[in-house]
């Protein structure tokens, strides 16, 4: 158990990744507007594959939808890397699936807890939100070119004590009532996010999948699609392995969801 609140820094990160061979840049910053924007920069600078951006604390961070990510200062894991994936599009979300999963086993191993994972890529523990997962890039024709893979995670403070994420969103300390060490959780979480990504590259992602698949929630439920053209119900059927949500519409047909609003746990797909 960590009781001193320990402050991250470049040095100590770099010297505690050495090994990792995900890892071949660090950038810290003490604040930064949202990690996503400035690995989103050094992206776009041609910085290699394996840039770290970490950060204590986040003037704009940002969640799916433009909703904003709230962490107080040195009390979490806000993070991004640049992957310079050779994936097609439609497989570029198989990353935010290695990253949920990575967060899942990082809490489990460190907490002893269990961790699911809800559509598409939220870390819940005990129905509350532990970690969010933020992938952009760039549209482009054919290929990615690059993609800025942000994580959030929630773990030396208790979100009830924040409004916005009261009774929604939870942490490592909520969960158990320890401190942790953020150096070893980063360090962890990197390793088990090495460990997919090479079995990613390798073409061997089914054992990634397949894991991911038994920690999801949600599967069977009626849900509710919210989209540019309204709201739409449906009952959540399955997935596939670029991450996809396989809905079933009120007339029958599937449809296929990557980026979608989602509400679950409806009671009826009729009317
Ligand atoms: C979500 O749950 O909607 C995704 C949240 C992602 C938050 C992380 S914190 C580090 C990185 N920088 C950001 O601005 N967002 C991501």
């Amino acid at each position: 158990m960590a009781t001193k609140q320990q402050e991250l820094g470049a040095e100590i990160i770099k010297k505690r990744l050495g090994r990792a061979s995900l890892v071949q840049q660090v950038l810290f910053y003490p604040l930064v507007s949202s990690t996503n924007k400035v690995a989103w920069e050094m992206a776009l600078t041609g910085c290699p594959e394996g840039t770290l951006v970490v950060t204590e604390e986040q003037g704009q961070g940002k969640g799916r939808f433009d909703r904003s990510w709230l962490c107080p200062k040195d009390k979490g894991i806000l993070t991004s890397i640049v992957f310079r994936p050779a994936l097609l599009p439609v497989e570029v979300f198989r990353l935010s699936m290695l990253a949920s999963l990575a967060i899942c086993r990082t809490f489990s191993r460190f907490s002893g807890l269990g961790a699911r994972i809800k559509w598409p890529n939220d870390v819940m523990v005990n129905g509350r939100k532990l970690a969010g997962v933020l992938l952009e890039f760039p549209a482009s024709s054919g290929k990615v070119e690059f993609a800025i893979l942000g994580m959030g995670i929630n773990v030396n403070f208790d979100p009830q004590a924040i409004p916005e994420l009261q009774g929604i969103a939870t942490s490592f300390l909520r969960e158990t009532g320890r401190y942790f060490d953020r150096l070893e959780v980063l360090a962890q979480l990197v390793m088990e996010m090495e460990s997919g990504y090479l079995a990613l590259k390798a073409g061997d992602f089914g054992p990634v999948f397949d894991k991911w698949k038994a920690r999801l929630t949600g599967l069977g439920e009626i849900v509710q699609i919210m989209s540019g053209q309204g709201l739409d119900k449906g009952i959540a059927e399955g997935v596939d392995e670029n991450g996809a949500l396989i809905v079933r519409e009120r007339n029958g047909q599937t449809r296929k969801l990557f980026t979608h609003d989602i509400a679950w746990g409806l009671k009826e797909v009729g009317s």
